[in-house]
Protein backbone atom coordinates (compact mmCIF):
# COMPACT_ATOMS: atom_id res chain seq x y z
CA UNK A 1 0.00 0.00 0.00
CA UNK A 2 2.82 2.65 0.56
CA UNK A 3 4.18 1.76 -2.66
CA UNK A 4 0.91 2.63 -4.37
CA UNK A 5 0.61 5.89 -2.25
CA UNK A 6 4.64 6.78 -3.30
CA UNK A 7 3.90 5.36 -6.88
CA UNK A 8 0.44 8.00 -6.83
CA UNK A 9 2.18 10.74 -5.24
CA UNK A 10 4.77 10.37 -7.49
CA UNK A 11 2.57 10.65 -10.72
CA UNK A 12 0.83 13.64 -9.31
CA UNK A 13 3.91 16.03 -8.92
CA UNK A 14 6.25 14.28 -11.96
CA UNK A 15 3.77 13.23 -14.56
CA UNK A 16 1.14 16.25 -13.63
CA UNK A 17 4.11 18.91 -14.09
CA UNK A 18 4.47 17.09 -17.16
CA UNK A 19 1.75 17.34 -19.15
CA UNK A 20 1.00 20.62 -18.05
CA UNK A 21 4.80 21.44 -19.65
CA UNK A 22 3.64 19.54 -22.77
CA UNK A 23 0.23 21.30 -22.97
CA UNK A 24 1.73 24.32 -23.02
CA UNK A 25 4.38 23.90 -25.24
CA UNK A 26 1.77 22.54 -27.66
CA UNK A 27 -0.19 25.83 -26.82
CA UNK A 28 2.78 28.18 -27.86
CA UNK A 29 3.18 26.05 -31.00
CA UNK A 30 -0.33 26.74 -31.70
CA UNK A 31 -0.03 30.50 -30.78
CA UNK A 32 3.15 30.92 -33.00
CA UNK A 33 1.29 29.16 -35.65
CA UNK A 34 -1.33 31.38 -35.48
CA UNK A 35 0.61 34.01 -35.32
CA UNK A 36 2.62 33.10 -38.53
CA UNK A 37 -1.05 33.31 -40.17
CA UNK A 38 -1.67 36.20 -39.27
CA UNK A 39 1.41 37.75 -40.74
CA UNK A 40 1.06 35.99 -43.46
CA UNK A 41 -2.49 36.79 -43.93
CA UNK A 42 -1.71 40.86 -43.52
CA UNK A 43 0.70 40.50 -46.29
CA UNK A 44 -2.06 39.54 -48.39
CA UNK A 45 0.26 36.89 -50.20
CA UNK A 46 -0.95 33.19 -50.44
CA UNK A 47 1.69 31.10 -48.43
CA UNK A 48 2.12 27.82 -47.60
CA UNK A 49 4.99 25.53 -45.98
CA UNK A 50 6.41 21.93 -47.31
CA UNK A 51 8.49 19.79 -45.84
CA UNK A 52 11.21 18.57 -47.10
CA UNK A 53 9.47 15.91 -49.64
CA UNK A 54 6.81 18.86 -50.79
CA UNK A 55 4.41 17.95 -48.51
CA UNK A 56 2.00 20.55 -47.26
CA UNK A 57 2.62 21.56 -43.49
CA UNK A 58 1.05 25.27 -43.26
CA UNK A 59 -0.93 26.72 -45.23
CA UNK A 60 -2.65 30.45 -44.76
CA UNK A 61 -5.95 31.71 -45.44
CA UNK A 62 -5.15 33.59 -48.66
CA UNK A 63 -3.61 30.63 -50.24
CA UNK A 64 -6.91 28.79 -49.38
CA UNK A 65 -8.88 31.35 -51.03
CA UNK A 66 -6.47 31.60 -54.34
CA UNK A 67 -6.36 27.59 -54.32
CA UNK A 68 -9.52 26.96 -53.54
CA UNK A 69 -8.11 24.02 -51.27
CA UNK A 70 -8.89 24.06 -47.30
CA UNK A 71 -5.34 23.84 -45.44
CA UNK A 72 -6.99 20.62 -43.56
CA UNK A 73 -7.25 19.33 -47.01
CA UNK A 74 -4.02 19.36 -48.07
CA UNK A 75 -1.96 18.95 -44.74
CA UNK A 76 0.42 16.22 -45.14
CA UNK A 77 -0.49 15.74 -48.98
CA UNK A 78 2.25 16.27 -51.93
CA UNK A 79 1.02 19.34 -53.30
CA UNK A 80 2.87 17.83 -56.80
CA UNK A 81 0.44 15.90 -56.87
CA UNK A 82 -2.83 17.63 -56.04
CA UNK A 83 -2.34 20.96 -57.52
CA UNK A 84 -1.55 21.19 -61.41
CA UNK A 85 0.80 24.04 -62.36
CA UNK A 86 1.13 24.65 -65.76
CA UNK A 87 3.08 27.31 -68.21
CA UNK A 88 1.87 30.86 -70.01
CA UNK A 89 0.82 28.82 -72.90
CA UNK A 90 -0.95 26.40 -71.46
CA UNK A 91 1.74 23.43 -71.30
CA UNK A 92 1.79 21.17 -68.18
CA UNK A 93 4.92 21.21 -65.81
CA UNK A 94 6.51 18.54 -65.47
CA UNK A 95 6.88 17.70 -61.30
CA UNK A 96 11.11 17.99 -61.73
CA UNK A 97 10.75 21.24 -63.05
CA UNK A 98 8.58 22.87 -60.38
CA UNK A 99 9.89 25.74 -58.50
CA UNK A 100 9.48 23.36 -55.30
CA UNK A 101 11.39 20.46 -56.48
CA UNK A 102 14.03 22.64 -57.70
CA UNK A 103 14.97 24.55 -54.82
CA UNK A 104 14.39 21.27 -52.40
CA UNK A 105 16.72 19.71 -54.93
CA UNK A 106 19.39 22.41 -54.67
CA UNK A 107 18.64 24.63 -51.46
CA UNK A 108 18.08 27.95 -53.32
CA UNK A 109 15.38 30.13 -54.31
CA UNK A 110 13.16 30.01 -57.43
CA UNK A 111 10.69 32.62 -58.77
CA UNK A 112 8.67 33.28 -61.58
CA UNK A 113 6.61 36.12 -62.71
CA UNK A 114 3.78 34.37 -64.23
CA UNK A 115 2.64 30.55 -63.75
CA UNK A 116 -0.96 28.97 -64.27
CA UNK A 117 -2.02 27.35 -60.77
CA UNK A 118 -5.31 24.89 -61.53
CA UNK A 119 -7.55 25.36 -58.40
CA UNK A 120 -9.35 22.86 -57.07
CA UNK A 121 -12.46 23.44 -59.28
CA UNK A 122 -9.93 23.16 -62.02
CA UNK A 123 -10.01 26.88 -62.74
CA UNK A 124 -6.49 28.44 -63.55
CA UNK A 125 -5.64 31.54 -62.01
CA UNK A 126 -2.06 33.40 -62.99
CA UNK A 127 0.08 33.91 -60.00
CA UNK A 128 3.75 35.22 -59.43
CA UNK A 129 5.78 33.06 -56.97
CA UNK A 130 8.61 32.99 -55.24
CA UNK A 131 9.72 29.54 -53.58
CA UNK A 132 12.35 30.13 -50.61
CA UNK A 133 14.12 27.14 -49.09
CA UNK A 134 13.71 26.40 -45.36
CA UNK A 135 17.11 25.47 -43.92
CA UNK A 136 18.70 23.75 -40.83
CA UNK A 137 22.69 23.27 -40.39
CA UNK A 138 22.65 23.79 -43.99
CA UNK A 139 20.64 20.88 -44.70
CA UNK A 140 17.27 21.87 -46.42
CA UNK A 141 14.13 20.84 -44.41
CA UNK A 142 11.46 22.73 -46.24
CA UNK A 143 10.77 25.56 -48.45
CA UNK A 144 8.15 28.62 -48.48
CA UNK A 145 5.97 29.13 -50.98
CA UNK A 146 4.31 33.01 -51.38
CA UNK A 147 2.35 33.21 -54.59
CA UNK A 148 -0.18 36.11 -55.50
CA UNK A 149 -2.64 36.72 -58.65
CA UNK A 150 -1.32 38.64 -61.22
CA UNK A 151 -4.89 38.56 -62.90
CA UNK A 152 -5.24 42.96 -62.11
CA UNK A 153 -1.80 43.38 -63.23
CA UNK A 154 -2.04 41.45 -66.05
CA UNK A 155 -5.58 43.06 -66.80
CA UNK A 156 -3.81 46.42 -66.53
CA UNK A 157 -0.74 45.59 -68.81
CA UNK A 158 -3.28 43.94 -71.72
CA UNK A 159 -5.35 47.32 -71.45
CA UNK A 160 -2.20 49.40 -71.96
CA UNK A 161 -0.94 47.48 -74.81
CA UNK A 162 -4.19 47.51 -76.48
CA UNK A 163 -4.93 51.52 -76.22
CA UNK A 164 -1.13 51.43 -76.89
CA UNK A 165 -1.70 50.00 -80.61
CA UNK A 166 -5.02 51.93 -81.08
CA UNK A 167 -3.25 54.94 -80.48
CA UNK A 168 -0.61 54.03 -82.84
CA UNK A 169 -2.55 52.93 -85.64
CA UNK A 170 -4.66 55.73 -85.38
CA UNK A 171 -1.47 57.83 -85.78
CA UNK A 172 -0.29 56.10 -88.24
CA UNK A 173 -4.09 56.48 -90.18
CA UNK A 174 -3.57 60.19 -88.73
CA UNK A 175 0.12 60.57 -90.62
CA UNK A 176 -1.29 58.71 -93.91
CA UNK A 177 -4.11 61.60 -94.25
CA UNK A 178 -2.02 64.30 -93.61
CA UNK A 179 0.61 63.22 -96.16
CA UNK A 180 -2.00 62.66 -98.65
CA UNK A 181 -4.24 65.86 -97.92
CA UNK A 182 -1.02 67.60 -98.36
CA UNK A 183 0.38 66.50 -101.15
CA UNK A 184 -2.85 66.36 -102.94
CA UNK A 185 -3.28 69.98 -101.88
CA UNK A 186 0.25 71.08 -102.95
CA UNK A 187 -0.08 70.14 -106.86
CA UNK A 188 -2.95 72.14 -107.80
CA UNK A 189 -1.53 75.10 -105.37
CA UNK A 190 1.43 75.35 -107.63
CA UNK A 191 -0.65 75.56 -110.47
CA UNK A 192 -2.51 78.36 -109.11
CA UNK A 193 1.06 80.29 -108.02
CA UNK A 194 2.25 79.92 -111.31
CA UNK A 195 -0.34 80.75 -113.05
CA UNK A 196 -0.99 83.95 -111.16
CA UNK A 197 2.38 84.46 -111.88
CA UNK A 198 2.05 84.19 -115.66
CA UNK A 199 -0.88 87.17 -115.36
CA UNK A 200 1.66 89.57 -113.16
CA UNK A 201 4.81 88.90 -115.42
CA UNK A 202 5.99 91.97 -117.99
CA UNK A 203 4.54 89.58 -120.73
CA UNK A 204 1.47 88.20 -118.90
CA UNK A 205 -1.39 90.77 -119.08
CA UNK A 206 -2.58 94.22 -119.14
CA UNK A 207 -3.41 94.21 -116.12
CA UNK A 208 -3.38 97.55 -114.28
CA UNK A 209 -0.62 97.82 -111.46
CA UNK A 210 -3.72 97.57 -108.37
CA UNK A 211 -4.81 94.40 -110.15
CA UNK A 212 -1.41 93.10 -110.17
CA UNK A 213 -0.70 93.97 -106.50
CA UNK A 214 -3.67 91.85 -105.53
CA UNK A 215 -2.65 89.26 -107.55
CA UNK A 216 1.16 88.87 -105.89
CA UNK A 217 -0.58 89.27 -102.47
CA UNK A 218 -2.48 85.89 -103.54
CA UNK A 219 0.59 84.66 -104.95
CA UNK A 220 2.60 85.34 -101.20
CA UNK A 221 -0.63 83.71 -99.42
CA UNK A 222 -0.22 80.54 -101.96
CA UNK A 223 3.42 80.49 -101.23
CA UNK A 224 3.17 80.54 -97.44
CA UNK A 225 0.37 77.69 -98.17
CA UNK A 226 3.05 75.82 -100.05
CA UNK A 227 5.79 76.19 -97.26
CA UNK A 228 3.09 75.25 -94.73
CA UNK A 229 2.67 71.81 -96.72
CA UNK A 230 6.08 71.30 -97.02
CA UNK A 231 6.34 71.50 -93.06
CA UNK A 232 3.83 69.73 -92.57
CA UNK A 233 4.96 66.88 -94.97
CA UNK A 234 8.24 67.01 -93.72
CA UNK A 235 6.82 66.95 -89.61
CA UNK A 236 4.89 63.43 -90.97
CA UNK A 237 8.12 62.30 -92.28
CA UNK A 238 10.19 62.60 -89.43
CA UNK A 239 7.15 61.31 -86.93
CA UNK A 240 6.89 58.09 -89.12
CA UNK A 241 11.13 57.92 -89.42
CA UNK A 242 10.39 57.72 -93.31
CA UNK A 243 13.31 60.66 -93.43
CA UNK A 244 16.24 59.43 -91.16
CA UNK A 245 19.22 62.33 -90.49
CA UNK A 246 22.16 61.33 -92.32
CA UNK A 247 24.77 61.54 -89.74
CA UNK A 248 27.59 62.91 -91.12
CA UNK A 249 30.19 65.41 -90.11
CA UNK A 250 30.09 68.99 -91.93
CA UNK A 251 31.41 72.55 -91.89
CA UNK A 252 28.96 74.31 -89.71
CA UNK A 253 31.17 77.76 -90.95
CA UNK A 254 30.09 77.16 -94.34
CA UNK A 255 26.02 76.31 -93.89
CA UNK A 256 25.74 79.51 -91.38
CA UNK A 257 27.38 81.65 -93.98
CA UNK A 258 25.20 80.05 -96.54
CA UNK A 259 22.14 81.00 -94.41
CA UNK A 260 23.23 84.31 -93.73
CA UNK A 261 23.83 85.49 -96.80
CA UNK A 262 20.56 83.94 -97.99
CA UNK A 263 18.92 86.43 -95.53
CA UNK A 264 21.19 89.37 -95.74
CA UNK A 265 18.98 91.41 -98.50
CA UNK A 266 15.62 90.93 -95.93
CA UNK A 267 18.15 91.90 -93.00
CA UNK A 268 19.79 94.78 -94.69
CA UNK A 269 16.02 96.24 -95.92
CA UNK A 270 14.79 95.72 -92.28
CA UNK A 271 18.21 97.37 -91.00
CA UNK A 272 19.22 94.69 -89.01
CA UNK A 273 22.82 93.92 -88.70
CA UNK A 274 23.66 89.64 -88.58
CA UNK A 275 26.99 88.36 -87.95
CA UNK A 276 28.42 85.09 -87.84
CA UNK A 277 31.22 84.01 -85.19
CA UNK A 278 31.34 80.17 -86.36
CA UNK A 279 34.99 79.54 -86.24
CA UNK A 280 36.14 78.63 -89.85
CA UNK A 281 36.34 75.38 -90.15
CA UNK A 282 34.21 74.54 -87.63
CA UNK A 283 32.87 71.03 -87.94
CA UNK A 284 29.58 69.80 -86.44
CA UNK A 285 27.96 65.70 -86.61
CA UNK A 286 24.47 65.59 -88.29
CA UNK A 287 22.33 65.80 -91.13
CA UNK A 288 23.74 69.08 -93.25
CA UNK A 289 20.53 70.00 -94.99
CA UNK A 290 18.00 69.32 -92.13
CA UNK A 291 20.51 71.29 -89.41
CA UNK A 292 20.72 73.65 -91.73
CA UNK A 293 16.50 74.26 -92.27
CA UNK A 294 16.74 74.90 -88.43
CA UNK A 295 18.99 77.37 -88.66
CA UNK A 296 17.08 79.31 -91.34
CA UNK A 297 14.15 79.19 -89.14
CA UNK A 298 16.18 80.31 -86.06
CA UNK A 299 17.48 83.19 -88.24
CA UNK A 300 14.24 83.93 -90.01
CA UNK A 301 12.85 84.49 -86.99
CA UNK A 302 15.28 86.79 -84.99
CA UNK A 303 14.88 88.58 -88.57
CA UNK A 304 11.11 88.75 -88.45
CA UNK A 305 11.32 89.96 -84.83
CA UNK A 306 13.96 92.32 -85.07
CA UNK A 307 13.34 95.91 -85.67
CA UNK A 308 15.80 98.71 -87.12
CA UNK A 309 19.53 98.56 -85.31
CA UNK A 310 18.68 95.18 -83.41
CA UNK A 311 21.37 92.76 -84.07
CA UNK A 312 21.67 88.80 -84.69
CA UNK A 313 24.35 86.45 -83.87
CA UNK A 314 25.20 82.96 -84.33
CA UNK A 315 27.89 81.44 -82.32
CA UNK A 316 29.17 78.33 -81.03
CA UNK A 317 28.87 78.88 -77.06
CA UNK A 318 32.10 78.05 -74.89
CA UNK A 319 30.79 75.83 -72.56
CA UNK A 320 30.14 73.08 -75.59
CA UNK A 321 31.64 72.39 -78.89
CA UNK A 322 28.37 70.28 -80.47
CA UNK A 323 25.64 73.41 -79.27
CA UNK A 324 24.67 76.66 -82.41
CA UNK A 325 23.14 79.67 -80.77
CA UNK A 326 21.40 82.18 -82.34
CA UNK A 327 20.77 85.21 -80.38
CA UNK A 328 18.90 88.28 -81.38
CA UNK A 329 18.09 91.93 -79.49
CA UNK A 330 14.66 92.07 -81.12
CA UNK A 331 11.12 91.95 -79.35
CA UNK A 332 11.73 88.63 -77.50
CA UNK A 333 9.08 86.25 -76.21
CA UNK A 334 6.52 86.01 -73.42
CA UNK A 335 6.86 83.23 -70.84
CA UNK A 336 3.69 82.18 -71.37
CA UNK A 337 4.11 81.57 -75.26
CA UNK A 338 7.67 79.97 -74.70
CA UNK A 339 6.03 76.78 -72.94
CA UNK A 340 4.73 76.10 -76.60
CA UNK A 341 6.95 77.20 -79.29
CA UNK A 342 7.94 73.79 -79.91
CA UNK A 343 4.79 72.18 -79.65
CA UNK A 344 2.88 71.26 -82.82
CA UNK A 345 -1.03 71.19 -81.12
CA UNK A 346 -0.02 75.00 -79.90
CA UNK A 347 -0.24 77.78 -82.31
CA UNK A 348 2.07 80.30 -81.01
CA UNK A 349 2.49 82.10 -84.73
CA UNK A 350 2.57 85.99 -84.30
CA UNK A 351 3.38 88.85 -86.55
CA UNK A 352 6.55 90.19 -87.53
CA UNK A 353 7.75 93.51 -86.61
CA UNK A 354 7.41 94.21 -90.54
CA UNK A 355 3.97 92.78 -90.84
CA UNK A 356 5.56 89.49 -91.78
CA UNK A 357 3.51 86.26 -91.20
CA UNK A 358 4.43 82.55 -90.99
CA UNK A 359 2.74 78.88 -90.58
CA UNK A 360 3.57 78.41 -86.74
CA UNK A 361 5.59 75.01 -88.01
CA UNK A 362 9.27 76.23 -87.93
CA UNK A 363 9.93 75.93 -84.29
CA UNK A 364 7.94 72.67 -84.10
CA UNK A 365 9.67 71.38 -87.05
CA UNK A 366 13.31 72.70 -85.78
CA UNK A 367 12.64 70.80 -82.34
CA UNK A 368 12.00 67.31 -84.31
CA UNK A 369 14.91 67.73 -86.40
CA UNK A 370 17.29 68.01 -83.98
CA UNK A 371 15.54 65.59 -81.58
CA UNK A 372 15.52 63.24 -84.38
CA UNK A 373 19.92 64.04 -84.19
CA UNK A 374 19.14 62.60 -80.84
CA UNK A 375 20.21 66.62 -79.72
CA UNK A 376 18.16 69.44 -77.86
CA UNK A 377 16.41 72.53 -78.61
CA UNK A 378 16.27 75.26 -75.81
CA UNK A 379 14.94 78.81 -75.79
CA UNK A 380 15.37 81.61 -73.48
CA UNK A 381 14.38 85.29 -73.93
CA UNK A 382 13.90 88.58 -71.89
CA UNK A 383 10.77 89.91 -72.90
CA UNK A 384 11.70 93.34 -75.11
CA UNK A 385 15.74 92.17 -74.89
CA UNK A 386 15.78 89.27 -77.30
CA UNK A 387 16.25 85.80 -77.35
CA UNK A 388 18.53 83.00 -77.54
CA UNK A 389 17.99 79.69 -79.22
CA UNK A 390 20.34 77.12 -79.05
CA UNK A 391 20.97 73.68 -80.39
CA UNK A 392 22.76 71.26 -78.93
CA UNK A 393 23.83 67.75 -81.01
CA UNK A 394 24.41 64.38 -79.18
CA UNK A 395 27.99 63.93 -78.89
CA UNK A 396 27.43 60.38 -79.67
CA UNK A 397 26.36 60.62 -83.42
N1 LIG B 1 13.54 85.18 -82.31
C1 LIG B 1 12.28 85.35 -81.93
N2 LIG B 1 11.90 86.49 -81.33
C2 LIG B 1 10.63 86.69 -80.95
N3 LIG B 1 9.63 85.76 -81.10
C3 LIG B 1 9.96 84.61 -81.69
C4 LIG B 1 11.28 84.33 -82.13
N4 LIG B 1 11.31 83.10 -82.65
C5 LIG B 1 10.05 82.62 -82.56
N5 LIG B 1 9.23 83.52 -81.99
C6 LIG B 1 7.80 83.35 -81.69
O1 LIG B 1 7.47 81.99 -81.89
C7 LIG B 1 6.47 81.87 -82.92
C8 LIG B 1 6.63 80.56 -83.63
O2 LIG B 1 7.80 80.52 -84.43
P1 LIG B 1 7.87 79.48 -85.62
O3 LIG B 1 9.17 79.59 -86.27
O4 LIG B 1 7.43 78.17 -85.12
O5 LIG B 1 6.70 79.96 -86.56
P2 LIG B 1 6.65 81.27 -87.45
O6 LIG B 1 7.99 81.90 -87.54
O7 LIG B 1 5.52 82.11 -86.92
O8 LIG B 1 6.23 80.67 -88.84
P3 LIG B 1 7.24 80.08 -89.96
O9 LIG B 1 8.42 79.56 -89.23
O10 LIG B 1 6.46 79.06 -90.61
O11 LIG B 1 7.56 81.22 -90.84
C9 LIG B 1 6.69 83.11 -83.75
O12 LIG B 1 5.57 83.43 -84.52
C10 LIG B 1 6.94 84.14 -82.66
O13 LIG B 1 5.75 84.49 -82.02
MG1 LIG C 1 9.70 80.63 -88.09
Amino acid sequence: ALILIVLILESLFIFRPLTRRIQKKADKLAASENKLRDITSALGEGVYVSDKEGRVTFMNPEAERLMGWSEAELLGKLISETVEVRRPDGELIPVNERLLTKTLGTGDSHKTHELHIARKDGALFCAAIVVTPIKNEGDVTGAVIAFHDIKNRKQAEEAMKAAKEKAEEATKIKDKFVSLVAHDLRTPLTVIIGMMGALVSKTGSNLSENQKDICRRAIKSGENMVDMIDRLLDISKLQTGRIKPERKQFDIHITVNACIEGFRPLADEKEIRIISEIPKGAKFHGDPYLIGEVIKNLVSNSIKFCGSGDEITVFVPSWDKTSLAVKDSGAGIKENVIKNLFKHEEKTSSIGTAGERGTGLGLPLSYDIIKAHGGELTVESIPGAGCIFCITLSKTI
